[in-house]
């Protein structure tokens, strides 16, 4: 089975996040489709993580228990949900919001103390793809992670492919994936403009183990008929 990974970003409400779940789970629980399904609510909408099937998790959280972190969640509210799994080093985490590699590094730490799986986002930008340095950049991703660490699943997103609706070609994931296959054992994950439309063919490139997907997951039907796709 692929892992399928919806990330909801800043969208949806705490209510349609909630008829979303229920439907998906009682969808996976009739195809029987176990822990293989994860979603990422907005903070506001995080939900129990107590769905039959269905693992809910956190797009992002701040490395402390708690304390003096204005706008942040930190570990003590994330354990309140039972959340046990989280996204770190998103590049929009990285891009917008300013976030450095020793700075994802340090909450990859923590999260994996805490013994979260972990869905470790990478991905290069246009300049780099263009420049032939993408193998380079990606490593440099790494700096800092634990790459053995048991809960890791890697996800290779390149920002040019993110909420463009251009993925990248298939030769290009391949090659990536491939590349990424030589130092990691993890489950390695594709994202960027992933759809209905694309997901069997990205699913059936060599070591490419699930997807992970934004906008084309914020509606359930095209979200299950991605997870059809496979
Ligand atoms: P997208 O986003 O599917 O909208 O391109 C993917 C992601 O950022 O995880």
């Amino acid at each position: 089975m692929a892992i399928f990974a919806a990330n909801f970003k800043c969208n949806l409400t705490r209510g349609q996040t909630q008829t979303y779940l229920t439907e998906l789970d009682s969808y996976a629980s009739k195809n029987h489709i176990k822990d293989d399904i994860f979603v990422f609510p907005n903070q506001t909408a995080l939900l129990p993580n107590t769905y039959a099937c269905v693992r809910v998790g956190a797009q992002n959280a701040y490395c402390a228990e708690n304390g003096g972190f204005t706008g942040e969640i930190g570990a003590q509210q994330l354990k309140e949900f039972g959340i046990d799994s989280i996204i770190i080093g998103h590049s929009e985490r990285r891009t917008i919001f300013g976030e450095s590699q020793a700075f994802v590094a340090q909450k990859f730490a923590y999260f994996a103390k805490a013994g979260f799986t972990i869905i470790y986002c990478i991905g290069e930008d246009l300049g780099v793809r263009q420049s032939g340095g993408v193998e380079k950049f990606l490593r440099e991703e790494f700096v800092g992670i634990d790459t053995q660490y048991e809960n890791l699943i890697v996800a290779y997103e390149p920002i040019w492919a993110i909420g463009t609706g251009v993925s990248a070609k298939l030769e290009d994931i391949a090659q990536t994936h491939e590349f990424l296959r030589g130092f990691l054992d993890s489950a390695l994950l594709y994202g960027g403009s992933v759809n209905e439309t694309n997901a069997g063919e990205i699913l059936r490139v060599p070591n490419v183990d699930g997807v992970l997907v934004g906008s084309a997951s914020l509606e359930i039907s095209r979200f299950c008929k991605i997870i059809e796709s496979l």
